[in-house]
């Protein structure tokens, strides 16, 4: 069905109906202009052009489209794309379109049956654009849709990609508005403290305004409703504050919920009195769906110093302080406010470069065979989760994945059956039923097999054999026992161990090794090189394991 439709819009504006064995040509993708107002990304750069190109795919940019995030036509020109004039041409000539921002009434107005659309488009909030692009008859693959929570996902995960980058710049404009240095410093001229940075909401932003804001010196604080969140603020150099009220705050899938009444008093409070302590307020708070929660009443704003600055990064969805504008910074009780809502396009060329890698992630994904020629296989649960439009139908919302959602709950289950498991096995079963019976059946199909071979099997080869299965059971325990995270570790680690292999080397090479006193020379030297190569195996692991290590502890 694609491959028709390429080759139909790729040719020309008449459509022709292909019959299903009609060789196929490379699809065209094409990078219209971004025309939401202030908006100054742009969904592919040179460098990504190159790799798409390399993929099988033509690329068509239209004329301008880079301009605002300093990509002139000629670099696209350089990187093998061809520039066309106006939107209605780049549209008209595209089998994919690749954009930042969803598509205006307009734009859906250009597009035409069988195209491919990849893009923010935000299903929930937009119920309208979804019919109407539905009844343009075309594919809509919504980045924002994408389960983020798939480690396959993680390179196509433009939220997050976005979302570091406006955490960062909301700091700079933070220092930009704030009067002093973020670092403490010792002058001729006097001693100056370093500044104090409260971040409310530790999701990605968050965690990147912690780290951006630490590295400039500042002491940073943050708080979240998600406890699990408090390690990595630590980890990037701020301080967890808690709110002294026992609520868990995951809503699932890693994301917010609506915290109770009592909750949100104590967190009142406690907010409160970090506003009269702290010089800068950044704060990203958001649950899906909902309206950002009004974290930062005007009374705290009136308590802050004069001279402090809020940096309000939900400004769009209607901002987590009571005073913020959006899309502006204003000056209230002596406090700068600045609530602009185009944090990524004040870095475009930062933020174009990282979103245009992660369509062309995405795109590895949907063209897999490096043929120019996507393919929306919906069985592929990444793929699945963000077609939002399939030729026409809504596929929005997508069934829940059938993987574990989050990492963390992933880990819960394999933690809990390995007791189950040890159970089952000494204490003759508990644990869930199923893997009760399960247990019994292997065990008694292991026991049939063992004795079938004790049967018939020469002797040596029982004992090899049962030391055989003894390593595969203890190694299994062994794997089944350590967190996913640390499988890489422990691999290095066995493959360090492994080098016992040493020994048979060293017994060829001692003289008390041949039969007829003294060992073949040759053998020696194989022996000795044998056991210079497996030592760099053995320290090199050891060495590589404690610097992976070395990662997790920090
Ligand atoms: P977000 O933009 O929806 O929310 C930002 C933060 O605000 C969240 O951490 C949320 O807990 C917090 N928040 C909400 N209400 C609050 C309140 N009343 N007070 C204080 N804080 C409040 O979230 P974002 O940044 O898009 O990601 C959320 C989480 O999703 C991440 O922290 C992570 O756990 C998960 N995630 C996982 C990924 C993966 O596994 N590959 C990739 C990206 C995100």
């Amino acid at each position: 069905m694609q491959t028709g439709v390429a080759t139909e819009t790729a040719s020309g504006s008449t459509p022709v109906a292909l019959p299903p064995t009609t060789p196929v040509t490379a699809q065209r993708i094409g990078v219209p202009r971004e025309i939401f107002p202030g908006e100054k990304r742009v969904a592919t750069v040179p460098e990504v052009v190159e790799k798409l190109v390399k993929l099988g795919f033509k690329v068509v940019v239209e004329s301008g489209a880079g301009d605002l995030a300093n990509f002139a036509d000629d670099t696209y020109r350089a990187a093998g794309a061809e520039v066309v004039d106006g939107a209605a041409a780049l549209w008209s000539a595209s089998d994919i379109v690749f954009k930042v921002r969803e598509p205006s009434a307009d734009e859906v107005a250009l597009m035409h049956e069988g195209q491919t659309l990849i893009s923010f488009i935000w299903p929930a909030q937009n119920p309208e654009l979804m019919q109407q692009l539905a009844a343009r008859k075309v594919t809509v693959l919504a980045i924002d849709a994408l389960p983020r929570m798939l480690s396959r996902a993680q390179k196509m995960d433009a939220l997050t990609s976005q979302a570091g980058v406006s955490g960062y710049r909301a700091v700079i404009e933070a220092a930009n508005a704030f009067g002093r240095f973020f670092n403490g410093q010792i002058t001729a001229a006097g001693k100056v403290p370093p500044a104090k940075v409260f971040i409310a909401g530790a999701g990605v932003a968050g965690l990147a305004a912690i780290g951006t804001a630490a590295g400039l010196g500042a002491i940073v604080r943050a708080n979240d409703t998600r406890a699990e969140v408090a390690d990595q603020v630590t980890s990037l150099g701020g301080e967890f504050v808690k709110v002294d009220f026992e609520e868990e705050g995951g809503g699932g899938g890693g994301y917010a919920k609506v915290m109770s009444e009592g909750f949100q008093k104590a967190q009142r409070e406690m907010y409160a009195k970090q506003a009269r302590e702290v010089d800068i307020i950044i704060t990203t708070a958001l649950i899906p769906g909902k309206p950002a929660p009004k974290l930062i009443t005007a009374e705290m704003v009136m308590s802050m110093k004069p001279g402090s600055v809020i940096v309000d990064m939900a400004a769009e969805r209607g901002g987590n302080c009571e005073l913020t504008e959006p899309g502006q910074a204003v000056v209230k009780h002596g406090v700068t406010i600045v609530g602009y809502t185009d944090l990524n396009s004040r870095l475009a060329k930062q933020s174009s470069t990282l979103y245009g890698t992660n369509l062309f992630r995405l795109t590895e994904e949907l063209c897999k065979t490096k043929d120019g020629i996507i393919d929306v296989n919906m069985e592929d649960d990444a793929i699945r989760g963000l077609t939002v439009i399939k030729e026409g139908s809504i596929t929005w919302p997508p069934p829940a994945l059938k993987q574990p959602a989050a990492p963390a709950a992933a880990a819960k289950p394999a933690a809990a059956a390995a007791p189950a498991a040890k159970k089952g096995h000494g204490h003759g079963g508990g644990g869930e039923p199923m893997a009760g019976s399960k247990m019994a059946i292997l065990f008694g199909v292991a026991a049939a097999l063992f004795w079938l071979i004790g049967a018939y099997a020469p002797r040596e080869f029982l004992s090899h054999f049962t030391v055989f299965v003894l390593a595969c059971f203890v190694g299994y325990m062994v794997v089944w026992n350590v967190k996913p995270a640390l499988h890489t570790p422990l691999m290095s680690v066995t493959n360090a161990i492994s080098s016992i292999i040493a020994i048979g080397a060293l017994v060829q090479i001692s003289p008390i090794a041949g039969a007829a006193g003294r060992p073949n020379e040759w053998i020696q030297w194989v022996a000795a090189a044998g056991i210079v190569l497996t030592a760099i195996n053995m320290f090199g692991g050891f060495a590589v394991t404690q610097r992976m290590l070395a990662m997790f502890r920090k």
